[in-house]
């Protein structure tokens, strides 16, 4: 049996044990120390944000920046129907009612006039608007962020990019996470970078980030003793964990060039098949590419495609399946136009691993091509 690819493995750069022997030389071995204000400080240089916190996961990130934006229970949130659970998850720690928006051709991501058309209605009709609006950045390419976030700006809706899949995509020369009131990016194991498992939350806005570090180390007061006014988390960042992240911010760039590479060939082998479209990268934004993803010719299912590739210990898969057809969500209320439904129908994301070869890419396009044809 051939060695098995990965959809996303990770990929270290080399310094992260030096990083993570640095935290047991100084025994921080603890939610702070020099790793964690280290890599703090790296992603706010690369990124641009003013303020960076470091936690434990993406998903702890979204939650943290619902509470210090004060929503609270019976508050709704909009956010993307076409994006992985994390993103919405906190919603409901909080007990907030989610809306869902569908996406747009353009960029797969959040539609714009849907969201436009929505808070308009709302103001003719006098209706409550939402508190904020969750924006993904799906599979590393940027949502039509600038114009997503003039529309927040004038209805007075708080907006929080979810830049899990997407650090180092870039609009207009700005790096996504940083358009919105806060932004977050994730380390878990199949991401651009990893740490195994972590997330940052960012903002330009102090006071935010500050009441956010608050909140992650348990919300205690300033005194000797324990002393707590407000509940908060357990969601630091471990200073081994920040370790593995100074490593590789060392190579973000690298991984980003090869998994733009790696997209330029799977696009360039497949792009003239009848049927094929890959995922677009809007005018104006550069995406990281963290997933090469595309829609299938209708007449293969992209499970077929799954199963045939996986007979190869190839691991493909879905694309996410929209919050808006999740079981937990059932009932929930929607702007909809079905296009993140058929993206789900007819589309895979084939392994994307920075770590690939050409030949391994190369495989993969014939098994793909053979697929299509023999069905
Ligand atoms: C779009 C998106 N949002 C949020 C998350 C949550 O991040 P984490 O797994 O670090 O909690 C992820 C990834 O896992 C993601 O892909």
């Amino acid at each position: 049996m051939n060695q098995r690819i990965f959809l996303s493995p990770p990929h270290m750069g080399g310094n992260e044990l030096t990083y993570i022997h640095e935290a047991f030389e100084s025994n921080y071995i603890a939610p702070l120390g020099h790793n964690v204000d280290a890599f703090e400080a790296q992603i706010k240089a690369y990124t641009g944000a003013k303020y960076a916190l470091a936690v434990t996961s993406g998903t702890a990130a979204i939650h943290l920046a619902l509470r210090v934006l004060g929503i609270k229970e019976g508050d709704e949130v909009m956010a993307s129907t076409f994006t992985f659970i994390g993103s919405v998850v906190p919603i409901l720690y909080e007990r907030c009612t989610p809306f869902f928006i569908d996406s747009d051709t353009a960029s797969w991501n959040l539609d714009p006039n849907l969201l436009e058309e929505e808070l308009s209605q709302r103001a003719s009709q006098g209706k409550k608007q939402p508190k904020a609006l969750i924006v993904t950045h799906l599979y590393g390419q940027c949502a039509d962020i600038k114009r997503l976030s003039a529309i927040c700006e004038h209805y007075g809706v708080y907006l929080i990019e979810d830049a899990a899949e997407s650090l180092g995509a870039g609009f207009e020369g700005k790096q996504t996470g940083t358009f919105g009131k806060m932004g977050i990016y994730s380390f878990n194991g199949n991401k651009i970078i990893t740490t195994s498992g972590g997330g940052m939350l960012v903002s330009d806005d102090e006071t935010l980030i500050a009441h956010a570090r608050h909140l992650s180390t348990q919300a205690r007061d300033n005194a000797p003793h324990y002393e707590h006014t407000e509940y908060g988390y357990n969601y630091r960042m471990s200073n081994i964990i920040a370790g593995i992240g100074r490593g590789q911010m060392e190579v973000l760039s690298e991984r980003i060039e090869r998994r733009r590479e790696i997209f330029d060939l799977y696009h360039k082998a497949l792009c003239e098949i009848e049927g094929i479209s890959f995922m677009p990268e809007l005018e104006g934004s550069i995406g990281n590419r963290w997933l090469t993803t595309l829609l299938l010719p209708q007449h293969i299912s992209p499970e077929s495609l799954r199963l045939t590739l996986e007979a190869e210990n190839i691991e493909s898969r879905p694309l996410w399946k929209p919050m808006h057809a999740q079981p937990l969500f059932q009932g929930a209320q929607g702007r909809l136009n079905g296009l993140s439904d058929t993206l789900f129908k007819r589309g895979i994301c084939l392994p994307s691993g920075s770590s690939l070869t050409d030949n391994d890419v190369e495989r993969i396009v014939s098994l793909v091509k053979q697929a299509i044809e023999r069905n």
